[in-house]
Formats: structure tokens, C-alpha cells, sequence
């Protein structure tokens, strides 16, 4: 199945701008009758409670974690908002997002902006039948510290991204040494449920590393994986020069990754596969490869808010033959 962009978005895209275009609409989300009762035999039981289906919104498309009363009408079973840092933070410069119709990607160097913790823990309101993780992430140990000990009071569980690929400061905890030094801080404040964000693998050294990663992680006692990120790739048409990529081209890398997780790390890990699940058969195969649950971001932009609705409703048709 291929998806074209609306050509109205297209054309407010160019006229607006991309980011403000999605600004705009998030601002507008909750006037428009969107809402979508999640079908009755998705509930799924994850380590941050009952999930009335396995479908979430991935990190990056809410940042600022304002609008999940709006975002959750859609029909997600979890929410993920952010990625936050503790102090607020304006990301790369513009033009930083662009979409590859024909690769059915996108392709972004956002710089992670962000309006900080303490913004979020201002405006956040918890909803009704919608989990809410939050993603947090930073350039030092003691600052991912300190923005998992504050958000975790308010959220269902906490993704610590260290996987952004523009922002190299925040990746030096795939080094397994500093993970463990910061797991090893974590342990003596963690209350809520806590997942490790990782790159995409694209080699089998790098799926070992990966691996090994997230052994560190489970080993200090730590409840799962969300994989995957974007993926480096150069980016002329960005300011940046390079960014990452989403979408389409992830789903092989994200399924093998899960595969091999699950193969490796047993039945205790919990796993939120991401990346290239664009239809609900692609969140069959995700789920059948190892996924506990399953998140979205690109189809969201190709598919737009009904994306879910479709998704989970392909995924009880397939699921019923
Ligand atoms: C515009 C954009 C912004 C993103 N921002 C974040 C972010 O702040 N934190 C994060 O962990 N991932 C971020 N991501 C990555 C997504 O959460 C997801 O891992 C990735 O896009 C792969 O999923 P997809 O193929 O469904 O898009 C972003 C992705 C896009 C396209």
C-alpha cells in the first residue's frame, strides 16, 4: 500500500511553512470530530498498566506534551510526548523536516527543541483510557537523572531516548559504561516503568552492540526497548545537510531488530516496535515478531489523524482471517 500526501496539505505546507502547518493543527485538533472508539479486542497488558489497544503515537510528534486530551481521541491506546530536556530547547535550524513521497519517508534534523521540563509538568492534564509515556532525553547523565526523576511523577512510564541521530551529545550513553553508571543512579529513584530508545541497527556488529545495550539495560533491572530511531542518512534538501530518516525504509530494520531482541533477551523484556509501520499489517508483523506494542510517526503525516482509526481497524481484519 502506497500513501500520497494531501495535496492541500502540500500546498499549506509550502505556503506556511511544515512546522507551522503542524503547530497550527494540533492547535485546531480538538474542534474537529475525529474521535474514534478503539475496537474491544485490542487490550493488551503492559508493565505501565492495561492498554485499551497496542497502537501509540511515537515520540516527536507532540513535543510539548499539550495536546494528548486532543491526541488521544484518535484512538491510541498510549501516548508518547516530548522528547523533553531540562531546559528548554530551540532544535537545528530550518528548513529541519521534508518528506520523500516516493520512499514513502520523511526525513528530519529537528534538534529535539523542546519547551522543557518544567513547561511540561506546568500544563500537563492526565486523560481518561490514554497511557501517557514520556520521553526524555539530554546531553549528561545527571540531566537524564534529573528529568526522569520529575516526569515520572506525573506519567504512566519514562522512554529515555539516547538515539537522536542530529544530536550526537545525547548518544554518548550507547557507550554501555556510561549506561550502566547512569542505570546504576536510576535504580535508587525509579517508580514507573522505564524503556531505552535505541538507534537502528544496520549491521550485524551494530545489532550485537545493540544487544549488548540493552542487556546492560535489563540487567539493572529496567522493563523494555523501544526500537527503533531514525536513521542517519545525508539530507541536501535540509539545512543540516544530514538527518533522520523515517518511514518506509525502517520497517525491515525495524522488525529484524525486534526479532533478534526477543531471540536474545527473552520473554521478560517489553517491546515497542517503531518505525515503518504505516498499516495495520505492518503492525500484525511487528507484534508476531516479538512487539508487545507498536508506535507510529510517519503514517501519522501520510495518513493523517485518521491514521490510527485505519491501523487498528486493518489490524482486526487481518487478525480475524
Ligand atoms: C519530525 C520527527 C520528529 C521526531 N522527534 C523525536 C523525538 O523528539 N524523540 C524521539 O525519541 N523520536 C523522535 N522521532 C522519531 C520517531 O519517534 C520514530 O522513532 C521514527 O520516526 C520512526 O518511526 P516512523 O517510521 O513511524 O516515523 C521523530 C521523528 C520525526 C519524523
Amino acid at each position: 500500500m502506497s500513501f500520497r500526501i494531501n495535496p492541500a496539505v502540500k500546498l499549506l505546507a509550502r505556503i506556511l511553512g511544515s512546522e507551522l502547518l503542524h503547530a497550527t493543527w494540533l492547535r485546531l485538533l480538538k474542534y474537529l470530530p475525529l474521535e474514534f472508539e478503539s475496537p474491544k479486542d485490542l487490550e493488551v497488558e503492559t508493565k505501565m498498566g492495561r492498554l485499551k489497544n497496542p497502537l501509540g503515537l511515537a515520540a516527536g510528534y507532540d513535543k510539548s506534551g499539550k495536546y494528548v486530551k486532543a491526541l488521544s481521541k484518535l484512538g491510541f491506546g498510549y501516548i508518547v510526548v516530548g522528547s523533553f530536556t531540562l531546559n528548554p530547547r530551540k532544535g537545528h535550524p530550518k528548513p529541519r523536516i521534508a518528506y520523500r513521497e516516493a520512499e514513502q519517508a520523511v526525513v528530519n534534523a529537528m534538534g529535539l527543541p523542546n519547551p522543557g521540563i518544567m513547561k511540561f509538568l506546568k500544563n500537563f492534564k492526565r486523560v481518561e483510557g490514554c497511557k501517557v509515556v514520556a520521553s526524555i532525553t539530554g546531553n549528561t547523565i545527571n540531566e537524564f537523572v534529573e528529568c526522569f526523576a520529575a516526569l515520572q511523577k506525573v506519567v504512566d512510564a519514562v522512554e529515555v531516548n539516547i538515539s537522536c541521530p542530529t544530536n550526537e551529545a545525547s548518544t554518548y550513553m550507547k557507550e554501555p559504561k556510561n549506561l550502566r553508571e547512569f542505570v546504576e543512579m536510576l535504580k535508587g529513584i525509579k517508580l514507573k516503568p522505564a524503556y531505552i530508545k535505541i538507534p537502528p541497527p544496520t549491521t550485524s556488529e551494530e545489532m550485537n552492540e545493540m544487544c549488548k545495550l540493552v542487556k546492560v539495560w535489563m540487567d539493572c533491572g529496567m522493563d523494555g526497548v523501544t526500537a527503533v530511531n531514525t536513521l542517519l542518512v545525508d539530507a541536501p534538501e535540509l539545512a543540516l545537510g544530514r538527518g533522520g530518516l523515517s518511514g518506509r525504509p525502517l520497517t525491515r530494520i525495524m522488525l529484524e531488530t525486534v526479532r533478534e531482541i526477543r531471540k536474545e533477551l527473552g520473554e521478560e523484556i517489553e517491546i515497542n516496535a517503531v518505525g515503518g509501520i504505516m498499516t495495520g499489517a505492518d503492525a500484525l508483523e511487528a507484534l508476531r515478531a516479538g512487539a508487545n506494542t507498536v508506535q507510529i510517526m510517519t503514517a501519522m503525516l501520510f495518513r493523517g489523524p485518521r491514521a490510527p482509526q485505519h491501523i487498528l481497524n486493518e489490524l482486526v481484519s487481518i487478525k480475524a482471517f
